[in-house]
């Protein structure tokens, strides 16, 4: 016994896979194995001799049968350290990139100026609000002091959702504009206020400058004296931060339902040599609409208009990405062009800041 313990304990200590191991115990205590041999020559021994070998058989059985089990457990821990240290992988390392060595994807213009804009308006103390694509008319219109047959509902060339046969609620829109945010961010918060509202709005309308979905973005303050002069110092900042040059606005009288009284912005450019120069020249472009907040729609959104007012704007996002980055057709904007999105694309790690891209 003393002879096959020192002759397989080592033997186990040194196996070098588990198939060395399984042999090791088969030759040991497999049906035909030293160990169990010697065990079926205990009915040979008299009773005596057989109460001492017995129990150390059994012993030796055991000893060997759990230092194979320990080497079993260590070549599996052997086996897990050379797999993890082989294919570690440095997850900081910059990623290979496609073809052309740099990042496949990219950031759409939309995605691009709808976070440059984003940068910008949250340094003056906007934060960002959001409302639902499928709005119902009351938002979108009635809300905003735009009663059912006014005009501008018409003008509008709004997408009516379908309303089960039977159902004689006024349908569903796809808001036609990012103004309705306005209503429903008065009602959650309540005034003093300051929000934009970047999203999708649809129009029934596609031409060289339409398409039938496009992005606005809102703007809203509402204080107890804010006024004209505070809307033009933040539209000036702000296309003066986009456009990373001084940009000069003119204001014209203009009509919205919901704002009193109400204003065009044009932005000052020049369009010599057949290109449009935001900042410079004599010529003036017309990017948004604005006003101070008609008192109708500050009571529609729960708000006092005796005691609060404000200033509110919606302009294209699309429209102004056009104008920064020299983009010529609206349209080429939607149709998923992988020339034109590799073109006009940006880096997907370049975050925008408040003056990158220019
Ligand atoms: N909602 C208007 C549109 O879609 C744009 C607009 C004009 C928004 C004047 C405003 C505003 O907030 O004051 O054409």
């Amino acid at each position: 016994m003393d002879e096959l313990r020192t002759k397989y304990l080592p033997l186990i200590d040194a196996a070098q896979d588990e198939a060395a191991l399984e042999e090791l115990r088969l030759a040991a205590i497999g049906k035909k194995g030293e160990v169990s041999l010697a065990m079926r020559s205990l009915g040979k021994m008299s009773a005596e001799e057989r109460q001492e070998a017995g129990p150390r058989l059994n012993a030796l059985k055991d000893e060997i049968t759990s230092a194979i089990a320990a080497k079993k457990a260590a070549l599996a821990d052997a086996a897990l350290d050379a797999r993890l240290s082989e294919e570690w992988l440095d997850v900081t390392l910059p990623g290979r990139g496609g073809a052309r060595g740099v990042a496949e994807g990219s950031v759409h213009p939309v995605s691009q100026v709808w976070e440059e804009c984003t940068a910008i308006f949250a340094d003056m103390g906007f934060r960002v609000a959001e409302g639902p694509q499928v709005e119902s008319d009351w938002y979108n219109f009635d809300a905003l002091n735009i009663p059912d047959h006014h005009p501008a509902r018409g003008e509008m060339d709004t997408f009516y959702m379908h309303r089960a046969d039977g159902d004689d609620r006024p349908p569903h829109v796809l808001r036609t504009h990012t103004s309705p945010v306005q209503i429903r961010s008065m009602q959650e918060h309540g005034a003093p206020l300051r929000i934009i509202c970047p999203g999708r709005v649809y129009r029934a309308d596609f031409d060289q400058t339409h398409t039938p979905m496009f992005h606005q973005i809102e703007g809203l303050a509402i204080g107890r004296d804010i006024s004209m002069a505070n809307l033009k110092w933040v539209l000036e900042e702000f296309f003066t931060a986009f456009f990373g040059t001084k940009v000069k606005t003119r204001f014209r009288a203009s009509h919205f339902p919901f704002t009193e009284p109400s204003a065009e912005v044009d932005i000052q450019c020049s369009f010599e040599g057949g290109t449009v120069k935001v900042g410079e020249g004599d010529d003036w472009l017309e990017v948004l609409g604005s006003g101070m907040v008609h008192p109708d729609v500050l009571r529609a959104g729960g708000i006092d208009p005796d005691e609060w007012q404000g200033f509110a704007f919606g302009m294209g996002i699309d429209r102004i990405a056009m104008l920064k980055y020299g983009i010529p057709d609206l349209r080429a904007f939607f149709d998923s062009d992988l020339r034109w999105l590799r073109h006009y694309g940006f880096n997907a790690l370049q975050v925008p800041t408040l003056r990158g891209g220019v």
